[in-house]
């Protein structure tokens, strides 16, 4: 079979966002290529009818919109939302350390990880450094795509209960990453400080902090008996943020204002000044509809419509007892419609339905979720927002296996399914 054009550019997308501040750059440039304006939040707006804009905060999180040709008051924004961030390992600080003659570094576990699935792997660091210029100092983005840093799993020998009992590691004293062997000479901070400054092509001296995150080395490829199926780290979420912009881009003169919205700190809660639970959201809406009088600007959330895109458990017939048994969401049987009587997940049934209809309108299957009643369910961007603006909203995603693996599968169908229902919503 021969892969869709999606799927590899979906490949392509996440081999260059192995950070959230990398996932941001590379919409970013997506956008500018296809006409889209960068604007800037310290600016003043002046926004042109069926423009094309993007608005980014804090280096990770990112607004790009459409302006519609009707008025806004009586289309309201169509806003697809998910997230950049992916969960791992975060380098700490002062990482760099010798200990018995090996050079290690430090790290914090962000969100959710398996962790065990980062062991014996080809691990390299992305994310962005703030060097000091003859001006001040600037944001560098920073990604070693090679092989750099690696945490070797205890030999069956030393932990023969492996097996049995699953591999455990001790997030403080067990996670450090083998960087190299310390020899004599430069002490380790320098060392490291050395590697980045190489890297960067600035003075080692220049370096001022960072924020890097340890990413899979391996490229997404297809698997399967018919190539059905992808692997790749960071499916959750850049496969939604690929979808989203996808669809976007393809936004002909809508009515609608549309909006594609890439979020970081999903993984971690989304309370941050970047994150779904800040103002970014509410502070653009606003922007976007400041001609508007009060009573406008209200009348147009009400006619809006939030889909929070984010992916979705698929059944594993390993573990058919982790699954709710009339729920089995299939792999490559298209989007998933997420629901929780508590509203870990914002679906209603008249939100369900919508999204039902713009399923129907792409021609693709539609699939629902709920998780078992006596398993503890995980929670999205969708609630938040909603409750935030106060807009109607559903939860949807695509199947994946082995969600907050460093390297996780999906469907190939479901990748072209999603964007094609996220078409249909920006074209109403
Ligand atoms: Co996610």
């Amino acid at each position: 079979m021969a892969t869709p054009a999606s799927v590899s550019d979906l490949i392509e997308f996440i081999a260059a966002s192995p950070s959230p501040w990398h996932a941001a750059d590379t919409t970013a440039r997506r956008l500018l290529a296809r006409g889209f304006v960068r604007i800037e939040e310290t600016e003043r707006w002046k926004l042109v009818a069926g423009g094309r804009y993007f608005v980014m905060r804090g280096g990770s999180s990112l607004i790009a919109f459409v302006l519609g040709s009707q008025p806004l008051a009586e289309t309201g924004f169509t806003l697809v939302g998910a997230h950049t961030d992916s969960p791992g390992l975060r380098l700490k600080p002062r990482a760099a350390h010798a200990s018995e003659g090996v050079l290690r570094l430090g790290v914090e576990v962000y969100g959710g990880p398996i962790l065990a699935t980062f062991t014996d792997r080809d691990l390299g660091l992305a994310g962005r450094v703030s060097v000091r210029t003859a001006s001040g100092q600037e944001t560098r983005l920073l990604h070693f795509d090679r092989p750099l840093v690696r945490l070797p799993n205890l030999a069956i020998h030393m932990n023969r209960e492996v097996n049995e009992k699953g591999l455990k590691l001790d997030k403080q004293t067990e996670l450090p990453l083998i960087l190299g062997i310390a020899g004599e000479g430069a002490e380790p901070t320098a060392r490291f400080l050395a590697l980045l400054a190489e890297r960067l092509g600035v003075d080692a001296a220049d370096i001022l902090s960072w924020d890097l995150a340890v990413c899979d080395t391996q490229q997404g490829s297809l698997w399967g008996a018919a190539d059905e199926f992808i692997a790749a780290p960071q499916l959750d979420n850049l496969a939604s943020c690929h979808a989203a912009l996808t669809a976007l881009l393809a936004a002909n003169d809508p009515q609608a204002t549309c909006l594609a919205a890439f979020f970081d700190h999903e993984e971690v809660g989304s309370e941050s000044a970047t994150g779904a639970g800040g103002s970014f959201v509410s502070d653009t809406l606003a922007r976007i509809a400041s001609g508007l009088d009060e009573e406008d600007r209200r009348r147009a959330l009400a006619r809006s419509f939030f889909i929070s895109a984010d992916m979705a458990h698929a059944w594993h017939p390993n573990f058919p007892a982790a699954y709710e048994p009339q729920h089995k969401v299939m792999m490559n049987g298209g989007p998933v419609i997420k629901k929780n009587a508590n509203q870990r997940y914002t679906t209603g049934a008249d939100t369900a339905a919508r999204f039902l209809g713009l399923c129907e309108k792409a021609g693709v299957p539609c699939q629902q979720y709920a998780h078992r009643t006596d398993l503890g369910c995980g929670s999205t961007i969708g609630p938040m927002v909603a409750a935030r603006l106060g807009i109607p909203a559903v939860d949807v995603g695509s199947p994946l296996w082995a969600m907050h693996s460093l390297r996780e599968s999906a469907g190939v169908q479901d990748h072209g399914y999603m964007i094609a229902a996220l078409k249909a919503a920006f074209a109403q």
